[in-house]
C-alpha cells in the first residue's frame, strides 16, 4: 500500500526561495523518494499571483509524488493537518526601518502563524523558521503555538553550515564529503561564530589518515598560527557575512542555496544524522539561556534535532558564542518589550 501524503506547507511561496523549494519537494529531494506529498502555498494577497504561476508550473512537472497543490493566503487554510512547514515569508528591512520595527513586523507575522499552527496543524508538526531574523522569528512562533512543544521549531543555520564547509573544501582543496564536525554557534546573523575546532578532515573520516581541519590548515598554511589567523580574519568573517555578499554580488538574497538548506535541514531532522547545526530551542546547552532559539552543533536520530553536548570550547570560542548569544537575547528583550512574548 502506498504511503499516505505528508502535508508540506510553505509560506512565502510566491518568493525567491520558495520558487527554489517547491519543485525539490515535489521531486521527493526533502523527503525521499517513497513520500507523496501535498503542497500548501500560504501568501500575502499581493503575492498569490507568483504562488498561483509557482502551482501551474508544478502541474507542468507531472511529478509522481505530488498529490495536490493548493495556494491560499489564510494561514489556518495553509497549516490545516500539515507535518512540516517551512516558514520562509517575512517581512524584509526597508530603508530607515529600525531594528525594533522590523520585529515588530515580523512578529505581525510570525505571531500569528505560530498561533495557527497550533490550531489547525497536524500532531507531528515541526516547523523551520527561514524568513529573517529566523531564530527570534522561531521563539516568536514558538511562544505563540501553546499547543506545539517549543523544541519542534527551528531556524535555518544550514546554510551558513554549508557555507563553512564551501570556504574549507576551497583552502584545503578538498571535497566537501571529506569534512565533517563543523559547527555553527549563535544567531544567524555576522555575529554568528563558525567553528572548526571539531571538525576533521579526511578521505575516508575514520580511517588512518584522518585530520583535524585545523592541523590541515597549519600543514596548508605553514604554521598553526597562519592557520589561525586565516580562520580569524578569513575564514569566520567570510562564513558570518556572506549573506550580505550575496546581496552585494547578486543584487538579492541567497535563494537557491537557501532553498537547498532548508531541504537539507528537514531531510535530515527526519532521516537522521550525527552531526550537522541547526537553530533549536535552548534547554540551557553551553550555558546559552533557556528558551532562546541558538544554533548549536546537532544530531538526529530521525525524531528532531538535539544538540551534540560535552565539546570542550576554548576561551576564544566561548567569547564569540557569549556574544552572538547577547544579540539573541537583545531580540528577545526587544520582542519582549513589545509585548509579542
Ligand atoms: P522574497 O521577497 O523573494 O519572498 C518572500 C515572500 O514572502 C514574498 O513573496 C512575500 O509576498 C511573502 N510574504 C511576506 N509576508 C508573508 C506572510 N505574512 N505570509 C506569507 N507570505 C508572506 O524573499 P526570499 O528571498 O524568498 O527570502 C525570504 C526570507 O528568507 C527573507 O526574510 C530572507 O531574509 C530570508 N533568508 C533566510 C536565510 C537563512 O539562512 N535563514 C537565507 C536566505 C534568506
Ligand atoms: C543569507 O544568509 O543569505 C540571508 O539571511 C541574508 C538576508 O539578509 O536575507
Amino acid at each position: 500500500m502506498a504511503p499516505q501524503a505528508t502535508t508540506v506547507t510553505v509560506t512565502g511561496a510566491g518568493g525567491q526561495i520558495g520558487y527554489g523549494l517547491l519543485f525539490r519537494i515535489a521531486a521527493g529531494d526533502m523527503l525521499g523518494p517513497d513520500r507523496p506529498v501535498r503542497l500548501r502555498l500560504l501568501e500575502i494577497p499581493q503575492g498569490l499571483k507568483a504562488a498561483e504561476g509557482a502551482a501551474l508550473e508544478l502541474q507542468d512537472g507531472a511529478f509522481s509524488l505530488l498529490e495536490h497543490v493548493e495556494v491560499t493566503d489564510d494561514p489556518r487554510v495553509a497549516f490545516d493537518g500539515c507535518s512540516i512547514a517551512l516558514l520562509v515569508g517575512a517581512r524584509p528591512r526597508s530603508a530607515g526601518m529600525e531594528r525594533a520595527d522590523l520585529l515588530q513586523a515580523n512578529a505581525g507575522i510570525f505571531g500569528p502563524q505560530g498561533a495557527a499552527l497550533s490550531e489547525v496543524a497536524a500532531d507531528d508538526i515541526r516547523a523551520l523558521v527561514v524568513g529573517n531574523p529566523a531564530n527570534t522569528n522561531a521563539l516568536i512562533a514558538a511562544a505563540s503555538a501553546p499547543g506545539i512543544p517549543a523544541d519542534r521549531f527551528s531556524a535555518l543555520t544550514r546554510l551558513d553550515h554549508n557555507r563553512a564547509v564551501g570556504q574549507l573544501v576551497a583552502e584545503l582543496d578538498a571535497r566537501p564529503d571529506d569534512i565533517d564536525g563543523v559547527a555553527i554557534w549563535g544567531n544567524h546573523s555576522s555575529t554568528q561564530f563558525p567553528d572548526v575546532s571539531h571538525a576533521v578532515f579526511g578521505p575516508v573520516k575514520t580511517g588512518p589518515d584522518v585530520t583535524m581541519v585545523f592541523d590541515a590548515l597549519a600543514a596548508k598554511l605553514g604554521s598553526s598560527e597562519a592557520a589561525l589567523a586565516w580562520l580569524d580574519d578569513v575564514f569566520v568573517p567570510r562564513v558570518a557575512q556572506r549573506g550580505a555578499e550575496i546581496i552585494r554580488v547578486r543584487g538579492s538574497s541567497s535563494a537557491a542555496s537557501a532553498a537547498n538548506a532548508a531541504i537539507e535541514h528537514v531531510r535530515d531532522e527526519q532521516g537522521g544524522v550525527a552531526w550537522t547545526s541547526a537553530a533549536v530551542v535552548s534547554h540551557g546547552e553551553y550555558g546559552v539561556p533557556e528558551g532562546l532559539v541558538c544554533s548549536f552543533p546537532v544530531r538526529s536520530d530521525g525524531d528532531g534535532y538535539r544538540v551534540i553536548e560535552g565539546l570542550d570550547l576554548d576561551d576564544r570560542a566561548r567569547a564569540r558564542l557569549a556574544a552572538s548569544v547577547d544579540e539573541l537575547v537583545a531580540e528577545r528583550d526587544a520582542v519582549r518589550a513589545l509585548g509579542v512574548i
